[in-house]
Formats: C-alpha cells, structure tokens, sequence
C-alpha cells in the first residue's frame, strides 16, 4: 500500500473503469494519484511533471453512459476521479501494473 501521505485526504473509494479494467480507487484525488494507487512503482518511477506541463500523463474518457465517440482528452494530473469515469486511452508513458503492463 502507499504511503498515505501522497495522497489527499479520502474515505472511499470510488470505481472506475481502466481500459476494461474496473478498479477502486480514492475519491477526492487527481486520477495520476489513482494511477499511482494502483501502481506505485511505475507511476514513481515515470517521467511525469505533475504539474500540467509535460503532457505525458494524457489520458482520453468518457462518462458512464456514453460511447467512445464522447472521449475527451484530459491531464490525469490536473482531472479529479470521479465514479463511473471510463477510460479508454492512456498516454504511452502511462503504464499500470495488472493493466497495460
Ligand atoms: S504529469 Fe506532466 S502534465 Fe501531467
């Protein structure tokens, strides 16, 4: 488990939907931390600025409800999770242990 102190203070998780992946994740926190939840070594270790600056932590989504054809483009490091949030494309740099690695 990481440690909590990265993370913004939560007290459930919410479910989200990763390349097909449903997964569990703290409410309240920007998606790149969920993606570090879920994968603590990658995200670490990547080649992320987590402040809006690099791109490299792009992903595409759509609500629950809607198609592909909904996807819009966001920086996980800037976008709050939400429940029911589906996403169907992650940057190359993003990889998820279990996921897309
Ligand atoms: S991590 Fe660089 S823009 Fe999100």
């Amino acid at each position: 488990m990481m440690d909590s102190d990265l993370l913004d203070p939560y007290e459930e998780l919410v479910s989200i939907e990763i390349l097909g992946h449903r997964v569990e994740v703290p409410e309240n926190n920007r998606l790149l931390r969920c993606f570090q939840f879920l994968s603590m070594r990658t995200i670490s270790y990547g080649d992320f600025c987590w402040n809006g600056d690099c791109t490299n932590c792009q992903i595409w989504y759509h609500r629950e409800g809607q198609t592909e054809g909904d996807d819009k483009p966001a920086l996980s490091c800037r976008t709050n999770v939400s429940e029911g949030m589906v996403i169907t494309r992650l940057s190359r740099f993003v990889e998820l242990e279990g996921i897309n690695k």
